[in-house]
Order: structure tokens, then C-alpha cells, then sequence
């Protein structure tokens, strides 16, 4: 029997409508508009209202997503959620955008890849669709960051933000014109997983007096340390999941980075060599937005016709973990 063949048939996003600009920041900690633009790129973030939470970012995206796909909800095999901010530590937010988008019949889990959670959300929905057992699966990324976010610390409230973003993936025809997942990679490093984490809240250090007091539900990051890494793994990624399709760094017509620092994204890409006009960036508007931030950046490129019919595209992510992935899709 022919191995199927996974395709994304349909892509949304969903930020939510709150701006936290520079000039905002400036008020709340010691850093000026001209310094995160400048180290980082980012001039605003979203941020989601009180009220708002990972599932519902999610179930916006997926709606639009499954819209986009011409699919309804009840068709949808499975829902995967790559996030690091989940509703509640169980059960999966995935269950509850499936009760919210009314798709009774997925299963539902949650992944934990941090910023690559979606590249290996990917891989999971790619692997189900080419082995037969499933023909639909929604993969969502999608984080509330600012939930995490320590807001009196400088080094790292600057970077982050709230978003989601969602692609349809299913069994398409070889020549059916639908984008094609040609190949996805994806890898990770546990001896760094020190570099960026939120030390408390979890099995190893459960919230206490003493965790709130010395503010370890935070995110903690050695951000140097961070950023030599994701200038390395982003070209070394897309290497990787571009070796084996006889395809090379030449043939590479878009560049979809994690939207993490502009600086990384421009570094990252002289290394591989890509022109600038190839490099697909939106982080001045969202900030980091975690596993949302690479559906998010191809649901615009998409939209503003930056990723044409024809183009081979490289996605690519990488976080905390450390981990990393790469998906080159064939457009
Ligand atoms: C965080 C990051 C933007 C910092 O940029 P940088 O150029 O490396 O800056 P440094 O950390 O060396 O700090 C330089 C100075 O700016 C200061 N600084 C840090 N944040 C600041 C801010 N928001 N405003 C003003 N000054 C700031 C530092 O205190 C330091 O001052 P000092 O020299 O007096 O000690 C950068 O390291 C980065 O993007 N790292 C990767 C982070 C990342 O991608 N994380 C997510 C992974 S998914």
C-alpha cells in the first residue's frame, strides 16, 4: 500500500485585541523603546484579558483554521495543543477546545516542546496521517505567556506575548496543489534545560509560600546563553530536515523563523545564507509568542502573499528544553 501523504489544509491564528506597546513597558520597568527595538526588534505584544485563556485563543485559531479548510469540527480525528500554558497543569487544554469547537469525536492531548511545540506537533499529526491512522488532525500552538511572565523583571517582560495560531494537516492527493509536508526534524538537548524554565509549580518544587515569595513561577533565562544556541540550531535544523529530500539551502524560497529576537532571526539567516527578502518576520507586533509564534508567522505570510503556491518553505523552532524542529513544506 502507498503511504499517505500529509498536506496543510487549512490555516488560522488569533491574537488577542489588548497592546502592550514599549512606551507602555516604559512605565512599568527601567528600559526604553529605543533598547528593545534595537536588541530585540519588538516594538508591541498582545496581551489576552483576564478572563481569556490558552483554549480560548486556541479554539479562535482552530475555527479559523477549520474554515479555512473547509472542514467542520466533528470531522477532526485529533487536536493536538502544543503549549506551555495550559489552562490548568490537567486536564489538557486540548479537551477543552475540543468540547469548545464541538469536535466530539478527537482524541485530544496537549504537547510540551515549549517554542518547538509546534514543529513537533508536526511531526505527531504527520506520522498519524502517513501511517493511516488518522486522515485529520488540528495542531494548534498556543500560549499565554504573560500569565508566566515576570513583569518586574526587565530581561525577559520585554520579549514575551499572548497569541495562537492553528493549521488543519490531512491526507491530500500527490497533485492536488495542497501544501505538502515533505519533511519534519526535530531534536532536543536536555543538559540546558537549566538555560530557560519556570523553576516552581510543577512536581519538583510545588507552589508554596516560599515559591510565590522568591517569584519561581516565573520565566527564569540566561538569555545570552539562549540566544548563541538559536543562532546555531536555526540554520542547523532546517539543514537537517532539508538532508535526505536531496534538496539543499539554495532551494529554500521562505524562511519561517520562531519569531524569539530579529537579531537571531537576521543571524540565523546569514549563516544559511538566505537574503533578507526570503525571511519572513512579524515579531515588532506579537513579541515571543511561544509555540503560537512559527503558525502565527505562516498564517501572515500566507495572508500577505509573502508564501506563494510553489514555494518550498522552511519552518523552524526552537525553546526551551533546549529543544528544537524544522518542517520543510512544499507550498
Ligand atoms: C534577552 C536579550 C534580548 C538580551 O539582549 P543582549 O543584547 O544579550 O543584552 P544583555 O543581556 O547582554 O544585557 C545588556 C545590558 O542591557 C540591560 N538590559 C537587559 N534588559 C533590558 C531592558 N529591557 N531594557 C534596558 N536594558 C536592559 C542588561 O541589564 C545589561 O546591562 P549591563 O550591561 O549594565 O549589565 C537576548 O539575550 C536574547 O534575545 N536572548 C535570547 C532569548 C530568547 O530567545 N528566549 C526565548 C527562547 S524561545
Amino acid at each position: 500500500m502507498l503511504r499517505a501523504i500529509a498536506g496543510i489544509l487549512g490555516i488560522g491564528m488569533f491574537v488577542p485585541e489588548k497592546v502592550l506597546t514599549n512606551d507602555d513597558l516604559e512605565k512599568m520597568v527601567d528600559t526604553s523603546d529605543e533598547w528593545i527595538r534595537t536588541r530585540t526588534g519588538i516594538s508591541e505584544r498582545r496581551l489576552a484579558d483576564p478572563h481569556q485563556a490558552t483554549s480560548d485563543l486556541s479554539s479562535k485559531a482552530a475555527l479559523m483554521a477549520l474554515e479555512d479548510a473547509g472542514i467542520a469540527a466533528d470531522q477532526v480525528d485529533a487536536i493536538i495543543v502544543a503549549t506551555m500554558t495550559p489552562d490548568m497543569p490537567f486536564p489538557a487544554t486540548a479537551c477543552l477546545v475540543q468540547h469548545k469547537i464541538g469536535a466530539h469525536r478527537a482524541a485530544a492531548f496537549d504537547l510540551s516542546a515549549a517554542c518547538a511545540g509546534f514543529i513537533y506537533g508536526l511531526s505527531v499529526a504527520t506520522a498519524y496521517i502517513e501511517s493511516g491512522m488518522y486522515s485529520t488532525v488540528l495542531v494548534i500552538g498556543a500560549e499565554v505567556l504573560s500569565r508566566v511572565t515576570d513583569w518586574t523583571d526587565r530581561s525577559t517582560c520585554v520579549l514575551f506575548g499572548d497569541g495562537a495560531g492553528a493549521v488543519v494537516v490531512g491526507n491530500i492527493n500527490r497533485d492536488s496543489g495542497v501544501p505538502r509536508i515533505m519533511s519534519v526534524s526535530i531534536g532536543a538537548d536536555g543538559s540546558s534545560a537549566h538555560l530557560i524554565h519556570v523553576p516552581a509549580g510543577g512536581s519538583l518544587r510545588p507552589a508554596s509560600e516560599e515559591t510565590l515569595r522568591n517569584r519561581l513561577h516565573y520565566i527564569s533565562m540566561s538569555g545570552n546563553q539562549v540566544y548563541k544556541f538559536a543562532v546555531r540550531i536555526m540554520g542547523d535544523a532546517v539543514l537537517e530536515a532539508l538532508s535526505g529530500m536531496g534538496l539543499n539551502k539554495e532551494d529554500i524560497d521562505c524562511y519561517i523563523p520562531h519569531q524569539a529576537n530579529a537579531r537571531i532571526i537576521e543571524s540565523a539567516a546569514r549563516r544559511l545564507q538566505l537574503p533578507p527578502e526570503k525571511v519572513f518576520l512579524n515579531i515588532n507586533k506579537y513579541g515571543n509568542t511561544g509555540a503560537a509564534s512559527v503558525p502565527i508567522a505562516l498564517c501572515e505570510a500566507k495572508a500577505t502573499g509573502f508564501v506563494k503556491s510553489g514555494d518550498l518553505v522552511a519552518l523552524v523552532g526552537f525553546g526551551a528544553g533546549l529543544a528544537w524542529g524544522a518542517a520543510i513544506v512544499s507550498w
